[in-house]
């Protein structure tokens, strides 16, 4: 699979951080490399993660970025909507993941409530995700609404992910689970994407847009287009790893491909766990101490 790249110590704009130890060099994925993968034409790819072992199994398969997303609030805390999840619910799983990987950018997801009133408020949150779960990035929902916020964040040095189309954290003011940026709506997703570019944000995720308007954002564009169910003519592709692997239960968006079945991998090794404990068959001597 290409990776975006990365020059090597030789070539890198960036020099080996003196502080950080003798092996330590410019491998990072950067938001410049971002940049460079738009204008180089290599797709950029981004999964969710919410834990140690996710993180370090997707960033040693080169994944460029990972998202911990408020989509936690659904698949670790069990809400049924990303509403209800809080900062010092997103800190920790933050934390768990941007210390297992070595390569992706780190993205934290700014949770509902926790940016909207303000460019102040939106600050103090990106801070601490910054300091206390040391993410490299974050992302917040909205386009000409969150332009203030976006460029707030940045203007503290913290790179800022956007994300519009389909926001989930309105989806009562949305109306459900809806496609945007059809017919008149393009205009608008034209105008958000603008926005948030002028902002600052490094690069701008469209979710649940029609693959022509997606195409069109990204074409007027110059920051990077990741793509959430908005086709394939976009400058990169992310994924919810629990959809992607086979774990959520039910139904999956139509724009998700299923590369495993980890749900039932899983669920027949603990049926069979559980029928050897219970005909004894586990655990045998070789699991045994003398
Ligand atoms: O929280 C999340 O997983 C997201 C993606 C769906 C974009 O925001």
């Amino acid at each position: 699979m290409p990776e975006i790249p990365i020059p090597d110590a030789a070539n890198a704009v960036e020099v080996q951080n003196p502080y950080a130890g003798a092996t330590a060099g410019p491998k990072r994925v950067r938001t410049r490399h971002f940049q460079n993968a738009k204008q180089q034409g290599i797709s950029i790819t981004g999964l969710t993660s919410y834990d140690m072992m996710t993180a370090q199994i997707f960033d040693q398969a080169g994944i460029d970025f990972l998202l911990v997303g408020d989509s936690a609030g659904n698949n670790v805390f069990g809400y049924e909507t990303t509403l209800p999840v809080t900062v010092d619910e997103l800190i920790p799983l933050t934390r768990a993941v941007a210390r297992a990987v070595t390569r992706a950018l780190v993205v934290a997801d700014m949770p509902f409530g926790s940016y909207e009133t303000g460019p102040s408020e939106a600050l103090r949150t990106a801070v601490r995700f910054m300091k206390e779960a040391q993410a490299h990035a974050v992302k917040l929902e909205g386009g000409v609404r969150s332009r203030k916020q976006i460029s707030r964040i940045v203007s503290a040095g913290i790179p800022v992910m956007a994300h519009i189309g389909f926001t989930p954290q309105s989806e009562h003011g949305l109306g459900g689970h809806m496609i945007q940026g059809r017919g008149a709506g393009a205009d608008q997703l034209i105008t958000d994407a603008l926005a948030v570019q002028d902002a600052g944000a490094f690069a701008v995720v469209l979710e649940m847009v029609p693959s022509a308007v997606a195409a069109e954002v990204t074409k007027r564009l110059e920051i990077p287009t990741i793509g959430v169910g908005a086709g394939p003519d976009v400058d990169g592709q992310l994924m919810v790893w629990t959809d992607f692997a086979g774990m959520t239960e039910g139904r999956v968006p139509r724009f998700v491909r299923q590369y495993a079945n980890m749900r039932s991998v899983l669920s027949d090794a603990v049926r069979a766990f559980k029928d050897d404990v219970d005909t004894g068959a586990y655990p045998g001597p070789e699991h045994s101490y003398e």
